[in-house]
């Protein structure tokens, strides 16, 4: 709280309001321990990356949900209905009882999302793939979405070569053009820029809790 005097002399009290942001990281690696690593505990480049987050997070004293999303059961979207555009088209909902409906039923509870991936074959991996496929049948055309205009963070980890970083951040895009979400960053991590590619997700973190 601030103090100060206006021009008339009266007192005018100043109440900063600490807004505290809530975000979801989803993470599509279950990998802990990663033989090949260059992080010198072998750590996975994602999860390391995730902790930067959860770091950063906490540090602006905002609050943060992670899923490991590997661990979910979550399958493959069926092209269900009429002309394989699904039933999901009308009801924004999965016919599928599996693990996808209860994560995007709880998307809305968060002000920003951060999706951080692993590269598998110049391509976000297979579970990161399956979830936002069906991600994107649900609310793409959904009037009332409550993901729509949502602050997204995408962060795609390559650990071997480093080539596919920019297929895999370049389908983040599409998805952020159909979830007409308002992306703050997309970051590419290799084992070459790690350490400098650190700065800018805690960088990014500031922008996208601001
Ligand atoms: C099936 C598979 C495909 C991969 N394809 C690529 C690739 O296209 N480009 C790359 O730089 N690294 C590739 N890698 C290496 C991974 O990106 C690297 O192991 C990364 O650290 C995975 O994240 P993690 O450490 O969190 O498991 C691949 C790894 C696997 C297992």
């Amino acid at each position: 709280m601030q103090t100060t005097q206006s021009s008339h002399s009266e007192i005018v009290l100043y109440i900063r309001e600490e807004i505290i942001m809530k975000v979801l990281i989803l993470g599509f690696s279950n990998n802990i321990v990663n033989e090949d690593s260059f992080i010198p505990n072998k750590k996975g480049l994602t999860l390391s990356c995730i902790e930067i987050c959860e770091n950063k997070i906490n540090e602006l004293g905002h609050e943060y949900e992670y899923i490991c999303m590997n661990k979910k059961n979550i399958n493959k979207c069926y092209a269900c209905g009429p002309r394989g555009w699904g039933k999901c088209l009308e009801t924004h909902t999965c016919i599928q009882k599996d693990d996808f409906n209860e994560i995007y039923n709880q998307m809305h509870k968060y002000d920003a999302y951060i999706f951080v991936t692993p590269v598998y074959f110049h391509e976000m991996s297979e579970s990161a793939k399956t979830f936002f496929d069906r991600l994107k049948r649900c609310d793409s055309f959904n009037d009332n979405s409550e993901i729509k205009d949502k602050r997204m963070m995408c962060i795609a980890c390559a650990g071997g070569s480093g080539s596919g970083t920019e297929e895999t951040l370049n389908s983040f895009d599409t998805l952020n053009y159909f979830l007409k979400t308002n992306m703050v960053g997309r970051i590419p991590v290799t084992k070459f820029n790690f350490n400098k590619q650190k700065e800018l997700i805690k960088e990014t973190i500031n922008k996208l809790t601001s």
